[in-house]
């Protein structure tokens, strides 16, 4: 620990979280490993987007891995997220890929060898092509197929990971492909909607089960969730306070009913606050813009509390990582301030009794976006365009400096709130973590 960054007489006033915390960053395969030809998404790629926003070589983390996670360990991190692409194991229909199968033992054994606690998501937007072809997710054969590269898989990589994440965000995935229809195959069917939905619920009751009996000792099995914190625009509106209701019951809560009884944790991954306006015949979203809001580039609007308003919503006994929380910006000062900011939230929902383990910042390395490409920065790690060499962003350092307090340091929390250039007055102290690090 870099004793000479401390404020002494502060000291005792870092907002501590508790022991054992687990301090990460999260990407999944996709977005970051390049050239992962055999899935539908590539496909789509190269027919429905335009060359600038095609996955292409992604961050080329495919062959850079062990840069990465050196990354990692250098900036204390002692937990990552991530996921295996399903179509690079199994390209045709059972017939799997025994040097994939060798690489993503490669990978995961590359984090054990750091230190790192590995939290592994099994599916995570991507589908091999063969299934997508076969409806995806509406077939009702695919919670089998996919349960059949669980048992082939897990077998061989389970004795490197710690956490199981079965699905990243169902409920996303059913709105970008039938509701807004940016990603594949984006179609407009409620039938297929329904179906899709209760076939991942299948997918992950199955997988959950064969999990567990395969470690009985445990290694704990969630997914991870999209959870939006809503709010009515008027307080007095009752046709607000319905509309809230029902987007916080289908959004938020849906999927854990229909799944009730096969989560040993829920993972939140949070990043929206969505004012809900009834001027209209319906209700809507209000946009940021007009409320002079702090935003991300992407126009999502920076609303810390709402991370402990859903924190203490689902509060209900189960452990909970906040398995996903980032944002999108080329100010890198405002990553500083939202480090900050949301970790104060997410301390104190846990003094006030919230069982939150851990913290999966995302994006370890700026990625491929889906539908909008490269130009949303997410990244503690920036990635430069044609090199793709990794620069370790200052905010990456303030989040370093929090992990190593295992809290946060009094010296930091009183950016809170400040539009002033944070990064200036902290410039110092990251030159020290710096070398601290080196
Ligand atoms: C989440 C996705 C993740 C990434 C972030 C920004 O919804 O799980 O892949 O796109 O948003």
């Amino acid at each position: 620990m870099p004793q000479s960054l401390h404020d002494e007489h502060h000291d005792h006033q870092t907002l501590k979280f508790p022991d054992g915390f687990l301090w990460g960053s999260a990407t999944s395969a996709h977005q970051v490993e390049g050239n992962n030809k055999n899935n539908d998404w590539w496909e789509w790629e190269q027919n429905h987007q335009p060359p600038h926003l095609r996955s292409g070589q992604a961050c080329d983390q495919y062959n850079r891995y062990a840069e990465d996670f050196d990354l990692i360990k250098n900036l204390n991190h002692n937990a990552h997220r991530l996921s295996i692409e399903w179509s690079r194991i199994e390209p045709k229909e059972g017939e799997f890929d025994p040097l994939e199968i060798e690489h993503y033992k490669k990978v995961l054994k590359a984090l054990k060898d750091r230190g790192i606690t590995v939290m592994l998501t099994l599916w995570h937007v991507t589908l091999p092509k063969w299934v997508a072809d076969r409806g995806g997710w509406e077939n009702g054969k695919t919670p089998a197929y996919f349960e059949r590269f669980i048992r082939k898989i897990v077998p061989e990589i389970g004795e490197y990971v710690d956490l199981w994440i079965t699905l990243n965000e169902p409920g996303v995935y059913i709105y970008e492909t039938y509701i807004a229809r940016v990603w594949p195959h984006s179609k407009k069917s409620w039938f297929g909607q329904v179906k899709t939905f209760l076939n991942l619920t299948s997918a992950h009751k199955r997988v959950y089960k064969y999990l567990h009996s395969l470690f009985p000792a445990g290694k704990p099995v969630g997914i991870a969730n999209n959870i939006l914190s809503f709010e009515s625009y008027h307080k007095h509106s009752i046709k607000e306070q319905l509309a809230v209701f029902f987007s916080d019951l289908f959004s938020n809560h849906l999927f854990y009913f229909a799944t009730r009884g096969t989560h040993d944790f829920l993972g939140i991954n949070y990043y929206f606050h969505i004012r809900i306006k009834g001027d209209g015949l319906i209700p809507h979203a209000q946009g940021v813009i007009q409320q002079l809001h702090d935003a991300s580039d992407l126009g999502w609007e920076l609303f810390p509390e709402g991370i402990f308003e859903v924190l203490t919503d689902f509060a209900d006994g189960l452990p909970i990582y906040i398995t996903e929380c980032g944002i999108a910006s080329t100010n890198d000062d405002r990553r500083n301030r939202f480090l900050i900011a949301y970790l104060q939230e997410v301390a104190r929902a846990i003094k006030s009794g919230v069982n939150v383990r851990g913290f999966f910042y995302w994006s370890l390395i700026d990625n491929f976006e889906w539908h909008m490409g490269f130009e949303f920065r997410f990244g503690l790690i920036e990635i430069k365009s044609q090199t793709l060499e990794r620069r370790i962003r200052p905010s990456a350092l303030v989040y370093t400096d929090i992990i190593q307090h295992n809290g946060i340091p009094h010296s930091l929390l009183r950016f809170i709130g400040h539009t002033v250039q944070a990064g200036e007055v902290l410039e110092k102290r990251y030159k020290e973590i710096e070398k601290e690090i080196k």
